[in-house]
């Protein structure tokens, strides 16, 4: 190569790699892009699925569509964790086949090899999906959902469908999905939460491929404003006592409009599931969490995650290269207020990996409006922020840059209820649904209030008063907020704030 050609091809590398690294630092840093949620590095998302914890690893699947920014034919998409923190995107876990689209489920650790999957001692992560077979809906049948299976042999990096698919056939049910395994100890077997159209239908199986009918729940009770989805069965613990908690995503239906996830408490035998009482409950308030199931093999730890999106804008939300993340994770934790028991959610704590030292101000005066920001001095968001009262008083906290874009999130004393406003931030004329005022029943009747707010790029998460009562919700200001603002109409004093920086997580 004479010395014009070679300093050409250097020079071709060097921009080549540029470009590269640049590209790298722009991915993830796009407008709206979350920076402590997990999103897809493109395309569409919606629900988490198979999320099951196993040799030091969280993997997380969701439904994704590698082929747009809206729904499509459904995949598996594949990331993991080890920290629920930090996630890395996985190549395409499942594909759609002959018998249709891969629809939501969950996976399983299979110790005991009872699917006989496992080979050379290997143990096989199986997965429970639902097959979507878009041909047969076209048609008009009610049969186009069923129940398969699929395994892996080298811990989730890549799977194989069991030929037998599918395992559960539908007997004429039209929403017949989202099938979320557990292993019942005391009978040794698998018990398969189905959703069933307006109730669960609950299954048996010994090996993951042979499924028997046990029971029904739920025609009668809960919110019946849609289709029930996505459901979840798990233990909590109550003062050394087990309570089965019953998840059922409900779609629309929700208590501020479109998806969301409600619960039931009570009593499971391996057969039936028979709540305390019937009265509906909701695991988050607001409109952006769907679709929410925990994580399996946790041991005594349940952890959480919902997708951050409704169903009524979900598919139009103004993001570009990808559209819609999850939640951040949680831990869920019973909690009793009078005779009455709750599902309270907190941000795990694996979250203050990437905190900035906390800023404290305690005792602080809010007469009129008082500026955190301007106050610390030092923090910029994404950030967590928690608030403590000595005495109950209604407050609200303005987030809003210099376009004149905010989100209000607040305490309403007189109607006992917390709101989160965005009617005025940013872009929102995408969806005639989507800018409002969104509003939360506080569920205690303590004269103190908590609560803590996961601020990012493009969504809020509320837990106020240890999690009892939690609301999500996403907004698209057309520049990135920088003020927080705390208001209030009375003489409240903040006992204590604290607000810590949030590092990227990309
Ligand atoms: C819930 C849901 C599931 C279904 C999946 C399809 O959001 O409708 O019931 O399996 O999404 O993507």
């Amino acid at each position: 190569m004479n010395k014009k050609k070679s300093v050409l091809v250097a020079a071709i590398f060097i921009s080549a790699v540029l470009a590269k690294s640049s590209n790298a630092q722009q991915l993830y840093r796009e407008k709206h892009r979350p920076q402590v949620h997990f999103s897809p590095k493109e395309k569409w998302t919606n629900d988490p699925n198979g999320m099951v914890y196993h040799n030091g690893i969280y993997h997380l699947f969701f439904q994704y569509y590698p082929g747009s920014t809206i729904w499509g034919p459904m995949h598996w998409g594949h990331a993991t964790s080890t920290d629920l923190v930090h996630w890395q995107e996985q190549p395409i876990a499942l594909y759609p086949d002959s018998l249709g689209y891969i629809f939501s489920g969950s996976a399983v650790v299979d110790k005991n090899n009872t699917s006989g999957f496992g080979k050379n001692g290997q143990v096989p992560l199986v997965a429970i999906f639902t097959h979507h077979d878009p041909k047969g809906e076209k048609e008009g049948r009610n049969n186009f959902q069923h129940q398969s299976i699929a395994y892996s042999l080298d811990n989730g990096k890549t799977w194989t469908k069991y030929a037998g698919n599918p395992v559960l056939k539908n007997p004429g049910i039209t929403d017949f999905r989202d099938p979320k395994v557990m292993w019942y100890e005391p009978q040794k077997k698998w018990v398969m939460t189905l959703a069933t159209k307006d109730h669960i239908t609950f299954y048996s199986s010994p090996d993951l491929k042979n499924w028997t009918k046990e029971s029904e729940f739920g025609k009668e009770l809960g919110a019946h404003g849609g289709v029930w989805e996505c459901p979840d069965l798990f233990t909590l613990n109550d003062h050394g006592k087990q309570v089965w908690v019953l998840i059922v995503n409900l779609n629309p239906g929700g208590p501020n409009g479109g998806s969301a996830t409600q619960y039931f408490l009570g009593a499971f035998d391996g057969k039936q599931f028979t709540p305390f009482d019937t009265t509906t409950k909701w695991l988050d308030y607001g409109p952006d969490e769907y679709a929410g199931i925990s994580w399996a093999n946790t041991g005594n730890r349940k952890v959480f995650l919902g997708w951050m999106s409704n169903w009524q804008y979900a598919n139009v939300v103004p993001t570009e290269t990808w559209r819609n993340a999850m939640t951040i994770p949680r831990e869920l934790k019973l909690k009793r207020i009078g005779k009455e028991m709750y599902v309270a959610s907190e941000p795990v704590a694996e979250l203050n990996k990437i905190r900035s030292k906390p800023v404290t101000l305690q005792n602080i005066p809010v007469k009129n409006s008082f500026d955190v920001v301007a106050k610390t001095g030092k923090v910029s968001l994404p950030a967590r922020v928690d608030l403590n009262l000595e005495q109950l008083r209604g407050f609200s906290i303005l987030l809003s840059n210099d376009a004149g874009e905010e989100v209000v999130i607040g305490y309403d004393e007189q109607q006992q209820q917390y709101f989160i406003d965005r009617t005025k931030s940013g872009k929102t004329d995408f969806h005639k649904d989507f800018a409002g005022r969104h509003v939360a029943p506080r569920l205690t009747s303590s004269g103190k209030l908590d609560c803590s707010l996961i601020i990012d790029v493009s969504s809020l998460e509320l837990f106020a008063d240890g999690g009892l009562t939690v609301m999500t919700e996403t907004f698209f200001p057309t520049e990135p907020f920088k003020h927080i603002r705390i208001q209030s109409p009375g003489n409240t004093t903040i006992k204590k704030l604290t607000i810590s920086s949030f590092r990227s997580i990309w």
